[in-house]
């Protein structure tokens, strides 16, 4: 648990999809939340955490099932605002003495819904039905459904599948509802969120400003006179931790930035320019091109590539950070979504689709121990603190890129000629994406070159030279993606701009792959 001191509210995960998209809408209106799993909440746990209010979450389990997750009484007995979403309203009901039924084919719903209002004033419905004819639109996803409320509730709002669509017991502040407002589909769902904090009594004070002075008085005080070793990726998170961190505590951070001659044009220079004459950070910069590209040498199988890049990276830090004398911590951009433990009801383990790298393990190996002062946010919260801290634009609006770097955009064999021609060919693609201002709208862009020459002319001249693939994509959290809908005219100017410019290429395609089926990176 974290040591934030504002008013926390608990959200117990039962397993929904969508749970995070929970904690978004909460972190929107500036109140500070943590998701936690039902079976870790106990008695102790709601002591220790002393949540201003609880959300139950959905899940896909049926509360008619026995043993299917719960809640602990005493989450009950907090005297606290609880708000019970989908399967957690199902539970709530069942628990205080109401009745859930089985989906039968009348009464499930998914999809969009309409709800209408009951008609009775309440804080937590207050300006919510926008609607001229008193409905409100809903997205409902449910089987099983509440057949009668429990003792002391009341119901605000039916939809024709959910006749207890949104249920109250306001003398104990207990409020359920049947749909999910923390998703798009239910576009006036915030103003749900925003009615329930502000009768939970939430101050509303979780700002980056805050977060900041807060994270770096927890800094100091971890931290003490000892020395903190920061691994640099150029990437936002590590960034923005680094900086963070150097506020707190000076001079008694170092980071190493190891550049594994798998960067994009010029990378190396921004960041360690970035980090020496902007911020005065000290900084090993470690150019071990020449090891990696050695090692890589001839190497193309993707997972044999990841492994030795994770493997060189964990040396060549460790090597870097025993000169440091004194260093105690390990420095690391680990966010929220990252140590989030998400329910899970598949059982065994998820297939390894792909290795990726971090310097996991290091800690351990060398008797270090971790700084991770962004745990508590988001990636875009992320961006916000950098702001906040002042870090230049073009570095916290950066497009995230992967630890193993160009290695996983030149399928087959690396070789510093295709590198090369990467690099050139990416800058080109970066700079008309920037030129037609489509670089904040997608999650990624980069070129891949492709292990195969293609004939082709230009002038009167035969070529026969590499072929390229354009990736773009949009994407929430790189879980999921879509292609980017480029114009044909930004794709024909592209290719020819690469082709013209870009020596040792003759040939550019657009990969048009969302994911799944592929993934964003080729390798
Ligand atoms: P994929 O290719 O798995 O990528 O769809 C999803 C996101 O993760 C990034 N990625 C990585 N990031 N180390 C990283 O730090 C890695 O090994 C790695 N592999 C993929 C990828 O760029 C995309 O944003």
């Amino acid at each position: 648990m974290s040591q934030i001191s504002h008013d926390r509210l608990l959200i117990i995960d039962f397993g929904s999809q969508v749970t995070q998209l929970i904690a978004r809408r909460l972190r929107e209106l500036n109140v500070y939340c943590e998701i936690h799993p039902y079976q870790k909440v106990t008695d102790a746990f709601l002591q220790e955490m002393a949540p201003r209010a609880i959300i139950f979450s959905g899940g896909p389990d049926s509360v008619m099932r026995e043993g299917s997750p719960r809640p602990p009484q005493a989450a009950y007995d907090l005297g606290v605002p609880i708000l019970g979403i989908c399967y957690g309203q199902q539970v709530m009901m069942q628990d205080l003495g109401g009745k859930v039924e089985a989906g039968e084919h009348a009464t499930a719903e998914f999809g969009r819904a309409y709800v209408t209002g009951a008609q009775i004033e309440s804080d937590f419905v207050n300006g919510w039905f926008t609607d001229d004819t008193g409905r409100e639109q809903v997205w409902m996803s449910h089987g099983d459904h509440v057949s009668e409320i429990a003792p002391g509730f009341e119901v605000l709002g039916t939809s024709p599948g959910a006749p207890f669509a949104i249920t109250a017991d306001r003398s104990r502040r207990f409020y359920a509802v049947q749909f999910h407002p923390e998703v798009h589909h239910t576009p006036n769902g915030a103003r749900l969120y925003e009615n329930f904090i502000k009768l939970a009594g939430f101050a509303g004070d979780w700002t980056m400003g805050a977060y900041r002075e807060e994270a770096i008085a927890k800094i100091r005080a971890q931290v003490g006179d000892k020395q903190v070793i920061c691994g640099l990726s150029g990437g936002v998170d590590s960034s923005v931790a680094a900086v963070l961190i150097h506020e707190a505590i000076g001079d008694q951070l170092t980071c190493v930035f190891v550049d594994h001659g798998l960067l994009r044009l010029n990378e190396a220079q921004d960041v360690v320019t970035m980090f020496r004459d902007n911020y005065n950070i000290p900084l090993i910069h470690a150019d071990e091109s020449d090891l990696f590209l050695g090692e890589l040498d001839g190497v193309s199988d993707p997972e044999t590539k990841r492994k030795i890049i994770g493997r060189l990276f964990i040396d060549v830090f460790q090597k870097h950070a025993n000169e440091i004398e004194g260093a105690e911590f390990l420095a690391q951009g680990t966010l929220y979504p990252d140590v989030i433990e998400s329910v899970s009801f598949s059982g065994g383990p998820s297939v390894t689709i792909k290795s990726h790298h971090n310097v996991g393990g290091l800690p351990e190996k060398m008797g270090l121990k971790l700084v991770e002062p962004l745990r508590e946010l988001f990636k875009d919260e992320v961006r916000a603190l950098g702001r906040e801290l002042g870090l230049p634009e073009s570095f916290i609006g950066r497009h995230p890129f992967p630890g193993p770097g160009l290695a996983i955009r030149c399928p087959g064999e690396i070789t510093r000629e295709k590198l090369e021609i990467l690099r050139k060919a990416d800058a080109v693609y970066i700079d008309q994406i920037r030129k037609h201002g489509l670089y904040d709208a997608i999650w990624q862009a980069f070129v891949a070159i492709l292990p195969v020459r293609t004939v082709g002319v230009m002038g009167d001249g035969r070529t026969y030279d590499f072929a390229c693939a354009l990736r773009a994509v949009t994407s929430v959290d790189g879980m999921t993606a879509d292609y980017y809908p480029f114009t044909h005219e930004f794709l024909g100017e592209t290719a020819t701009r690469i082709i013209n410019e870009v020596k040792g290429i003759n040939r550019v395609t657009y990969d048009i792959t969302s994911k799944p089926p592929g993934t964003i990176e080729w390798e």
